[in-house]
């Protein structure tokens, strides 16, 4: 049993009367947020929590980290003082998996590419009590839905689309890894209270409409920044006639709209999944304290109330979306997509169709898809575009290799995947003849950011059901609508495809051979981490100076970014990703992806010492070695996109300072907080125009840094004329200390006496 049933029980047994006190302290219904935050909370409350105002400490049951992301987090706990994790955690090696052959092939490469990676993080796992999945396991999501994620729980993981858990009830939220190091420590993890968005969900969908369809259609509605800060709550009869992977697929994509999280109500789709997946006696302990595990009636009945926004979607009229390119909230309804191709100029030909990833492989997913497959080949179809399957675990892999699926796929032309993140992440070898022209892809994934997927600019991403991908890879046309559309088969006859179907659950059962576990020694005591001084992969870390308790002046101008300015732009992905454990060498991508907003250009800024033009990273290496600090300045909702910490922990290894921008995304706020950077806005976002390329730049009032009191920041500019505007933060307390300390991770090494 890899699940802690006796932890679960414990959630279970505390949560009637830690539910109760919430209710009498709050003085009116719950909804299913509140009653998990408020169970979570590291202290009992002894008062209301403000949505969107109030830092609350919270005691989550559950960490997980995948491999990219573990190695910092891991290289930081090592450094924490603790012998042991004071919760269960588990490390998944999916990033680090590059899609280039297929999956056999693909998985013996990335084991010898990444051998000294995987041996650190199989080895401190050991070492520390951590759950290893290992390569070819599957994706840190699928993995966690299978067998970790619990109704009424709450979990981090330092990966973006943790939400996923909210499909099985759960809180589940993306951080950054020195938050996984607190949870871990045994120490309270930090949250503002989440605001509450009620999505109620009538009616049933039906045909070519799917879950995938219902988060499209929300990130339309809400766009990526219409969630941040806030807990996505899904009610109403249609979410109870979702499975449960469905209900994965849309919390999953929940961090497109920059949600804290999206959640599900404990119900029978739910239980059903816990059964099929070995765990009855989840399912038997949850429907003991059903009621807990669902909002209040009252909620139901007056949802306005309760809910600080509240979106209504009638499932029966719900048509499939295509979402893209380049943002996830750009939404179109089947219907109108030839017109808005046309339209928009984009590419028609669909060169590759990609479906599976962590966001949709399920069973259902797959069954469903396969379905389209197989008419295609009953009705002399074939694939006009590549068509690869990515599955999201040897569980599932393996179940659908069983039944028939992958043989269905294969028939068609189809690739499988290793059970990796591949080409999600941009770990993907794709093949194509000229890297400079427009063209379209379409996925099943969730992200669909410029270059995110080949790295290639003139790539068009389209985001969509793996139903519509599969439809789309037998078309290879962007314009077809599977609906209504008819094509021309291999005898030069029309035929239409009819509409998917599938089973939302294996009939038979999931089975595996190795499902890729390794559980960590009794005792971690004697087991060596070991990490070569010579490791271009590897670096132990060395504590981030503390603040030396004056304002900061004289610094330098790193760049000013103009327009979005995501965690990809900041700390690209793709071929970086081997260098996630030492961050000396990850530096180099820092901010390579940012547009210069005085030149228009990516990787180019004037060094202020020579006048010179050159890249970002080698640009701040000259001014750290001259001794001298950087800010750097951004647009709206900076860092938005994954959780990943080096895009905090890079511009502080080199020398920067601040960033200054006109708002953030809640993760990487949070993150340069940890990192012991001062996080910036601006008081008014007009000032960012009075920002000049060649400024220095002081930021004043540091000495009396206190939560909610504006600093000022000073620009002289090269004719020695100088503008002094306020500045906002949104540190409390405990994050001015960790400013002062340096980094979050330094006052915790304080508390374990190192
Ligand atoms: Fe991996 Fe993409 Fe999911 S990177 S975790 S498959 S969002």
């Amino acid at each position: 049993m890899l699940f802690d049933l006796d932890l679960i029980k414990k959630v279970y047994s505390d949560l009637p009367s830690k539910v109760h006190a919430a209710r009498q302290l709050l003085n009116r219904p719950l909804t299913l947020a509140e009653k998990i935050l408020y169970a979570h909370a590291y202290k009992p409350a002894t008062q209301a929590f403000e949505r969107g105002k109030d830092y609350v400490d919270f005691a989550p049951d559950r960490v997980a980290m995948q491999d990219a992301t573990a190695q910092m987090a891991l290289l930081q706990f090592d450094t924490c003082g603790r012998d042991r994790v004071a919760v269960p955690s588990t490390v998944h090696c999916d990033h680090l998996i590059q899609a280039k052959v297929g999956a056999t092939t693909d998985l013996q490469a990335a084991i010898d590419t990444n051998r000294e990676v995987y041996d650190f993080l199989s080895s401190i796992s050991n070492k520390y009590g951590i759950g290893f999945w290992k390569p070819g396991a599957g994706i840190i999501h699928q993995v966690v839905l299978e067998n970790y994620a619990f109704p009424g729980g709450m979990m981090i993981g330092t990966d973006s689309h943790t939400p996923n858990a909210g499909g099985l009830g759960m809180i589940a939220i993306g951080v950054g890894g020195a938050d996984a190091v607190d949870v871990m420590a045994g120490l309270p993890w930090e949250l503002k209270m989440p605001k509450l968005i009620g999505v109620k969900l009538t009616g049933k969908m039906s045909g070519w409409t799917s879950a995938k369809d219902v988060i499209l259609k929300v990130a339309g509605i809400l766009t990526v920044k219409g969630g941040t800060g806030a807990i996505v709550e899904y009610f109403g009869e249609g979410a109870d006639s979702l499975s449960c992977t469905g209900k994965a697929t849309i919390c999953n994509m929940g961090a497109e709209i920059g949600a804290t999280c999206s959640l599900f109500a404990y119900d029978q789709k739910m239980a059903d999944y816990l059964k099929v997946t070995g765990r009855a006696e989840v399912a038997a302990a949850a429907d003991e304290v059903r009621e807990h595990l669902r909002p209040d009636a009252e909620v139901y009945a007056d949802a306005a109330k309760y809910y600080d926004q509240l979106i209504e979607i009638n499932l029966d009229e719900l048509e499939p979306y295509v979402n893209g390119p380049f943002t996830p909230d750009l939404a179109t309804p089947i219907s109108q997509m030839a017109a808005a191709v046309a339209e928009n100029g984009w590419p028609d030909a669909v060169e590759v169709a990609l479906i599976g990833s962590c966001t949709n492989s399920s069973y259902e997913d797959i069954s469903r898809s396969a379905s389209i497959a197989a008419q295609a080949k009953a009705k002399g179809l074939k694939t006009a575009s590549e068509f690869t399957i990515t599955p999201g675990s040897e569980v599932v892999r393996y179940t659908i290799e069983k039944d028939g699926y992958l043989g269905t796929f294969d028939q068609i032309g189809g690739v499988v995947m290793a059970n990796a993140c591949g080409p999600c992440i941009g770990q993907w070898a794709r093949h194509i003849d000229d890297p400079s022209r427009k063209n379209t892809i379409v996925t099943s994934f969730n992200r669909n950011f410029a270059k995110r997927n080949d790295g290639l600019a003139s790539t068009h991403a389209f985001v969509a059901s793996p139903e519509i991908v599969t439809a789309y890879a037998i078309a290879g046309r962007l314009s077809f609508n599977p609906l209504t559309d008819k094509l021309v088969n291999e005898a030069g006859e029309e035929v239409m495809l009819d509409e998917p179907s599938g089973f939302e659950l294996p009939p038979q059962g999931f089975s595996v051979e190795d499902p890729g576990y390794q559980a960590p020694a009794e005792s971690g005591e004697g087991v060596e981490v070991a990490v070569s001084p010579e490791s271009t992969r590897l670096q132990l870390l060395s504590p981030f100076p503390a603040w030396e308790g004056t304002d900061l002046k004289g610094l330098k101008l790193l760049i000013k970014a103009k327009g979005k300015c995501t965690t990809d732009h900041i700390s690209m992905a793709g071929p970086w990703l081997k260098f996630r454990g030492h961050l000396d060498n990850i530096s180099n991508n820092m901010l390579i992806g940012a547009v210069n907003y005085f030149n228009g250009q990516t990787d180019s800024v004037k060094n202020s010492l020579t006048g010179e033009y050159g890249t970002v990273p080698g640009t701040q290496r000259a001014y750290k070695a001259a001794g001298l600090g950087s800010v750097v300045v951004g647009d709206e909702n900076y860092g938005e996109g994954s959780s990943r910490e080096h895009a905090a922990m890079e511009p502080r290894h080199l020398g920067v300072r601040a960033i200054l921008v006109k708002s953030f995304a809640r993760i990487h706020e949070t993150n340069l907080k940890k990192q012991g950077m001062l996080g910036l806005t601006f008081a008014n976002k007009e000032d960012y125009e009075k920002v000049q390329e060649d400024d220095t730049i002081d930021i004043l009032g540091l000495t009396e840094f206190a939560p909610g009191k504006q600093l000022t920041v000073v620009l002289t500019h090269k004719d020695g004329t100088t503008d002094s505007f306020p500045v906002n933060h949104t540190y409390n307390l405990q994050q001015i200390e960790w400013f002062k300390a340096g980094s979050a991770l330094n006052l915790i090494r304080r508390q374990f006496g190192k």
